[in-house]
C-alpha cells in the first residue's frame, strides 16, 4: 500500500478520495468503478431474495479511518457508521497510535460454541458421566451432521457439560448444558453448529435421559477472544494546557471510574463499540452477536465494566489493552452478497476472520482512546459538535458548497442547532 497517496485524506473531495484509494493500491479499478458511479448499495433482486417482505435499502455512510498501523502492517479501515465524529476520532487514535509503532494484536483461538440445553434430568451427576464417557462419540456425530465444515479444516473439537442449578432464584427448575467447541474457520458458524446441535440431540438424550429443549449456538464467544494493545508515549498526548502526562493520568482515572461504576461503564463501552460496530457492518457481519457477546463478557466479573484497561509502563507511556470475544466471520451471510461489505473486505487486504477479529479490537481500543482523551481536556463537544454542523446544515436543507458554508457560520454561531442553521441557510440565499 502507497500511504503517501492519502495524506491529508480528509481534506480531498470525494472524487479525489476515491481516487487516492485506487491510487494507494488499497481498492481495484473495478472497485474505483463502483463508488464512482455509487453503486454501493444492495441490489434490489438480492434484497428481495434475503429477507420477508423487502421494500428497498436502508444506508449508512460507509467511509475509511485512516493511520491504522496493526502488527506492523498499514491498514485503511472500512466503517458503515452515521455517527459524525466516529471515522475522525478513529483516525485520530491510529495517528497517535502510530506514532510509536502502532498496534499489536494477539488471537490464539477461533472456536464457536454451541449448546444443547436438557430438561427433566434425574441425575446430573450421573448425566455428566454419561456424555463424558461418550465424548469422541458425541464430536464424531456433531460432524457426520455437517461433513463439509471437517473438510475445510474444521469440525467439533472439544466438550465440556454445564450443570445449570439456579442458586438465587429457587423456583427455578434446573437444566443440563452439553456445550460443544467448534473450529467454525472463516464462517461466524451459526448455521454449521445449528446444525450439529440439532444433529446430536437425539443421541444426547438417549445417554442422559433428559429431553433437549434448546439446541442452538451461543453468541458468548468466550474461545473466540481478540486482544489489542498499544504503547503512547505521554509527551504525545499533550493538548491544549494539559501536559502529555497529564493526560495520560486521567486517561488512566478515567478509566478507574469505568472499572468501578457501571453507569460510567456502558457509555465507556459505548465508545469502544461506535468503532467495532462500524467495522463489523462495513465487513456484513452481525452486529447484534457482537454486541451481545462484548458486553457479557463486561459484566463476567459479576459487575458490568470498562473492557479497556489503560496504565502506565515503567517508562511512564501509556498502555492500552482490549480484549473482545468475537462471533465474527469473512464468509457467509451478506459478507459475500453485499458489495460494500466485498469492498470492505478488499480494502482490508482480505484479512482470515482471526486477523479480522485483531483489527476490531484494535479499532475499538483507537476509539476508547479517542473519545476518553477528548473527554478528560477539551471536552467531547467541541470535536463532536464540528462534525455535527455539516449535518445539521444538509438538514436545513443546505446543498453543495452551502454544507461547508453553513457549518463554519454555524461553529461560530452562540447556539448550534437546526434553527441557527436556517437562519443562515436562508442569510445566504
Ligand atoms: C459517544 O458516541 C461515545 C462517548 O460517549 C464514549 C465515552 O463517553 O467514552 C464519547
Amino acid at each position: 500500500m502507497d500511504t503517501s497517496k492519502l495524506s491529508k485524506f480528509y481534506r480531498k473531495t470525494l472524487h479525489e478520495k476515491i481516487e487516492s484509494l485506487y491510487k494507494a493500491g488499497v481498492i481495484t479499478e473495478a472497485e474505483q468503478t463502483l463508488l464512482l458511479e455509487g453503486r454501493l448499495d444492495l441490489p434490489a433482486d438480492t434484497g428481495d431474495n434475503m429477507i420477508e417482505n423487502y421494500l428497498g435499502n436502508f444506508s449508512l455512510p460507509f467511509g475509511a479511518a485512516m493511520n491504522f498501523v496493526i502488527n506492523g502492517q498499514e491498514k485503511v479501515i472500512p466503517m458503515a457508521i452515521e455517527e459524525p465524529s466516529v471515522v475522525a476520532a478513529a483516525s485520530f487514535a491510529a495517528k497517535l497510535a502510530g506514532s510509536a509503532g502502532g498496534f499489536e494484536t494477539t488471537v490464539t483461538k477461533r472456536d464457536m460454541i454451541g449448546q444443547v440445553t436438557l430438561k427433566g434430568i434425574i441425575d446430573y451427576d450421573g448425566a455428566e458421566r454419561a456424555i463424558m464417557n461418550s465424548k469422541q462419540a458425541i464430536l464424531d456425530r456433531a460432524n457426520e451432521a455437517h461433513p463439509s465444515i471437517v473438510k475445510r479444516g474444521g469440525g467439533a473439537r472439544d466438550l465440556e457439560v454445564r450443570q445449570l442449578h439456579d442458586e438465587s432464584q429457587v423456583n427455578l427448575p434446573s437444566f443440563l448444558s452439553v456445550h460443544v467447541h467448534v473450529d467454525t474457520q472463516e464462517a461466524m458458524g451459526a448455521n454449521i453448529i445449528n446444525t450439529m446441535m440439532e444433529g446430536i440431540a437425539p443421541y444426547i438424550e438417549e445417554l442422559t435421559g433428559g429431553t433437549a429443549l434448546l439446541r442452538i449456538l451461543s453468541n458468548y464467544a468466550t474461545e473466540s477472544l481478540a486482544t489489542a494493545r498499544c504503547t503512547i508515549p505521554a509527551h504525545t498526548l499533550k493538548t491544549g494546557h494539559f501536559s502529555g502526562e497529564d493526560v495520560r493520568d486521567r486517561i488512566i482515572e478515567a478509566t478507574q471510574v469505568a472499572t468501578i461504576d457501571p453507569y460510567r461503564a456502558v457509555t465507556h463501552n459505548k465508545g469502544i463499540m461506535n468503532g467495532v460496530d462500524a467495522v463489523v457492518t462495513a465487513t456484513g457481519n452481525d452486529w447484534r452477536a457482537v454486541e451481545a457477546s462484548v458486553h457479557a463478557f463486561a459484566s463476567r466479573s459479576g459487575q458490568y465494566r470498562s473492557l479497556t484497561q489503560w496504565e502506565k509502563n515503567d517508562a511512564g507511556d501509556l498502555v492500552g489493552r482490549l480484549t473482545l470475544p468475537l462471533p465474527i466471520g469473512t464468509v457467509g451471510g451478506a459478507i459475500s452478497i453485499h458489495p460494500a461489505a466485498k469492498l470492505a473486505h478488499q480494502m482490508l487486504g482480505h484479512p482470515n476472520a482471526m486477523e479480522l477479529s485483531g483489527i476490531l479490537a484494535t479499532v475499538g481500543l483507537a476509539q476508547n482512546l479517542a473519545a476518553v482523551r477528548a473527554l478528560v481536556t477539551d471536552g467531547i463537544q467541541k470535536g463532536h459538535m464540528g462534525l455535527h454542523a455539516r449535518s445539521l446544515a444538509i438538514s436545513a436543507g443546505a446543498k453543495g458548497p452551502e454544507v461547508q458554508h453553513v457549518a463554519d457560520q454555524l461553529k461560530k454561531a452562540p447556539h448550534m442547532n437546526l434553527e441557527a442553521a436556517r437562519t443562515i441557510l436562508n442569510s445566504l440565499n
